[in-house]
């Protein structure tokens, strides 16, 4: 591979609604000299996760928008490939925030080393990284599930609703799981578990919904917001826990809304069932839980009580055409770009 050019993917334009793949372009650059202290990393596999859509609209947010012609954010597990900085070595192989692009240069503030012999390195972009730390974080601290109460999430096969149905289930808990498609519904109650799976494509999600949760639902892991949320509404019980992790279904709505307004009737049931309902970034809850979170979740990967799924894409270049699919579903499990050997370059 040539290390003195670097291929990036920089936002080329701000979406209406659906990102269309003339939102992005595809550029080369040259990489620049390495000062003392840095560290050159060449980009393994890149995570591509939902939030990347808020960060294509020029909208206050809890982080600022991407602006017009930067590079597209995003983590990645890359290789040290050359490094002016002693506590780096040639072959080290690091979590860090790169962007879509095959090389960066690095001032090292933000990167986690892995290693390859506790997990597959890629479990640092899913299960064991920010993804899976929303699920633990989330449940731990707001969701609070309870032996014998009722869990519902939605995306239930991605990343962070496939942990949050697995420690609700390791907690005691009923876990019912809402996920796109016939295929997904068998994975997660097959392979992951949950107690049941509403495809959220058929008819009438609200009666599927309701006779899945006979006993209603205790804790809604809320991922997706939209018509599953208008489901999962008249079936909360009494003091209820709603931790609010993402809203998906509406990431590429062109105004705030889908049609009809929920919030008078949202607003009704947190006053008469006295609900809990709080919104949350992952990394809200790093400084008390992060350590227990790679600790226990790492332990129950190796010891095959947690599972987790990844779909891989080959090749940089497909980044923007996959993104786009995940909006709408069409990954199955943690989607992660394989930029280092996936394509030519
Ligand atoms: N608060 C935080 O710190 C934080 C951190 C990470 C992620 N999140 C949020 O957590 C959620 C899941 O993230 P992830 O990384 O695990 O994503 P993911 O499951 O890998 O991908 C998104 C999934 O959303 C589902 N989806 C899309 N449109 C939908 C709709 N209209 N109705 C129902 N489901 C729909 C699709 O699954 P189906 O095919 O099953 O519908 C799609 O595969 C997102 O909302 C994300 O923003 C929050």
């Amino acid at each position: 591979m040539n290390e003195s050019t670097s291929r990036q993917i920089v936002l080329a334009a701000r979406p209406q609604g659906r990102p269309k793949l003339t939102d992005f372009r595809l550029e080369e650059t040259a990489i620049q000299t390495l000062r003392a202290g840095q560290i050159l990393l060449r980009v393994q596999y890149l995570s591509l996760d939902p939030y990347m859509r808020g960060r294509m609209d020029d909208r206050e947010s809890y982080q600022p928008p991407t602006p017009l012609g930067a590079v597209m954010p995003g983590e990645s597990v890359a290789t040290v490939v050359a490094s002016h900085h002693p506590g780096y070595s040639i072959g080290d192989i690091v979590l860090a925030h790169t962007g879509w692009r095959t090389h960066a240069v690095s001032d090292r503030a933000d990167l986690r080393k892995l290693d390859p012999a506790v997990a597959p390195v890629t479990t640092g972009l899913g299960v064991l990284g920010m993804p899976g730390f929303t699920a633990y974080g989330g449940l731990r601290v707001i969701g609070k599930p309870q032996p014998g109460e009722t869990v519902v999430v939605a995306a239930a096969s991605g990343p962070v609703g496939s942990l949050v149905g697995q420690l609700a289930r390791l907690a005691g808990a009923r876990a019912v799981a809402i996920a796109g498609g016939p295929e997904k519904c068998a994975y997660v109650k097959d392979a992951l578990g949950f107690d049941a799976a509403i495809d959220h494509k058929g008819a009438d999600l609200a009666a599927r919904l309701e006779a899945a949760c006979p006993d209603g639902i205790d804790v809604y892991f809320e991922n997706v917001g939209g018509a599953v949320w208008q489901a999962v509404l008249p079936l909360l019980n009494k003091f209820a826990r709603v931790p609010v992790s993402g809203l998906v279904a509406q990431y590429n709505a062109p105004s705030p809304g889908d049609g009809i307004d929920q919030l008078p009737s949202t607003m009704r049931a947190i006053l008469s069932k006295s609900l809990t309902v709080r919104g949350f970034i992952n990394y809200d809850f790093a400084a008390d839980h992060y350590a227990a979170f790679l600790r226990e979740v790492g332990a129950g990967i190796a010891g095959g009580r947690i599972r987790y799924r990844e779909d891989f894409v080959d090749g940089l270049e497909k980044a923007p055409e996959a993104f786009i699919g995940m909006l709408e579903g069409r990954n199955f499990g943690k989607l992660i770009v394989r930029v280092d050997g996936g394509s030519k370059s």
